[in-house]
């Protein structure tokens, strides 16, 4: 017997719809590729019901945090505690779970000494169970494709999104079928994938041409779509904003920065703060800009050179290869949420990244690269008096330090960017670099290796 669950009181499993985000159109059934019939814009999903029988804030604060005394799995997870506002399911052991979420925040002193910003946090969802923040909309996303029927699970990937899927594919007892670029993403990250039995494809391209691949494969084959176009997806993704709000006692943060690549996620976390806002769980909207790699940077030139108004594509190229993406597929959700927010967006360097990863790591927290951008984005928008020292801060810090420890041994061992000519940004991250040292077993030699780090 599953130990008994708790349920809101008056609150009904949510009944959602499917919204086109280009011409509003509403409908009980999507498409296998997630795109509406009529104009082909991304679909979301909503909730119609909410308008004239919404669930009352306390109502739900309460049961959230009453949720957490339980022992039931649904309960457990850290996404599915809020399942009043995700799409409902008809039984609680419907969910195919791995405890995702209950992530936690920390305070970030020697960052916050750095950027002059005292209330500082991160909210670090790389403590998902494969470490990164792709559980928490899989675990939805996935959960639907089985209820759906599907057999078989299908993904683009710069890594994390692969790893996810198949772990919650195997858990689930379906299939899973990974395409990610050969070459471009961390072996970490393609071990996971292997080591949960997903058919794994490396393809001679680029996360956008697997994107573009998988979404032709979807309309051919019985295959369940779970990159971030699925809407389940992002709905799984808004429960790291309740979260975050639940641990900061309702009050909203002034800014919450993350990460962007193909941008689900920023569009997820922007989609939970207007619910929130609307559902009177939060009386004020923290601002939520996105931050992008100088080298990956669609949605800043989308952003500055076109208004927001087309996508101006890039050929990719960084370091931080997670968020090494050009095309973005949730642009437009992305630009929505920076109007809707009052949000900035912002590019960084691979100078800016490493330096920040090693900032962050020295914090003993660690993250990976793509994660970084948050803080190198947050120093140039202290500068720029977007964000201003009073304010509150939360980065997103995505991904596990473990997702990718070939970019951190190379950083240490001086192998990463030695190619940059700025003497300036060199010598800040010789400062950072901690390097393995060899050394005969001496005790001597220990000592003074000891000796010489005090200095
Ligand atoms: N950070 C990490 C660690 C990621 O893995 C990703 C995306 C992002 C940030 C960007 O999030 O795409 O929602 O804007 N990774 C995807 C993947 C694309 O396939 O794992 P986004």
């Amino acid at each position: 017997m599953p130990p008994p669950t708790i349920s809101a009181p008056g609150v009904r499993p949510a009944a959602f719809r499917f919204r086109c985000i280009g011409c509003g159109d509403l409908s009980d059934a999507a498409r296998p590729d997630f795109r509406c019939a009529q104009c082909s814009n991304l679909l979301e999903i909503t909730y119609p019901h909410w308008k004239e029988s919404g669930p009352g804030a306390q109502t739900l604060k309460a049961s959230w945090r009453q949720r957490r005394l339980s022992q039931s799995a649904i309960d457990l997870s850290g996404v599915w505690r809020f399942r009043d506002l995700l799409p409902g399911l008809e039984h609680d052991d419907q969910a195919i779970t791995l405890r995702e979420g209950n992530t936690p925040l920390y305070d970030l002193p020697q960052c916050a000494r750095l950027t002059g910003v005292p209330r500082l946090f991160a909210k670090h969802q790389g403590l998902n169970p494969t470490g990164s923040f792709k559980d928490a909309g899989m675990t939805v996303a996935a959960t639907f494709a089985r209820l759906a029927g599907f057999r078989w699970v299908a993904c683009a990937s710069t890594g994390n999104t692969s790893a996810s899927m198949a772990a919650y594919a195997a858990r689930g007892g379906m299939r899973s079928l990974v395409l990610v670029p050969e070459g471009k993403i961390s072996w970490s990250k393609l071990s996971q994938a292997l080591d949960y039995g997903a058919v794994t494809c490396q393809l001679r391209t680029d996360f956008d041409g697997c994107l573009r691949l998988l979404q032709e494969l979807v309309l051919r084959a019985p295959v369940y779509q779970l990159n971030s176009i699925n809407p389940f997806r992002l709905e799984g993704q808004k429960t790291l904003a309740l979260e975050l709000l639940e641990q900061l006692d309702w009050q909203p943060p002034d800014h919450i920065i993350v990460p962007g690549g193909n941008l689900g996620n920023s569009s997820a976390i922007g989609k939970a703060l207007l619910e929130m806002r609307d559902l009177h769980l939060i009386s004020r909207m923290p601002k939520l800009s996105v931050i992008q790699a100088e080298g990956a940077n669609a949605l800043v030139r989308t952003w500055r050179e076109a208004n927001g108004k087309r996508l101006i594509n890039v050929q990719a190229e960084t370091r931080a290869t997670a968020i090494r993406i050009g095309n973005p597929a949730s642009w437009k959700k992305a630009v929505n949420v920076l109007e809707a927010t009052g949000g900035a967006c912002e590019q960084v360097t691979e100078v800016e990244i490493a330096q920040a990863k090693a900032e962050i790591g020295a914090e003993g927290i660690g993250c990976e690269p793509a994660s970084a951008v948050t803080l190198a984005g947050l120093k140039k928008l202290v500068k720029q008096g977007i964000v201003k020292p009073e304010e509150s801060v939360v980065l997103v810090l995505t991904g596990s330090l473990l997702k990718d420890p070939d970019f951190t041994m190379e950083f240490h061992r001086g192998d990463l960017l030695k190619d940059g000519d700025d003497e300036a940004a060199q010598a800040a991250l010789n400062k950072l670099r901690r390097p393995p040292i060899v050394l005969d077993a001496t005790l001597e030699a220990v000592m003074r290796t000891l000796e010489q780090a005090e200095k």
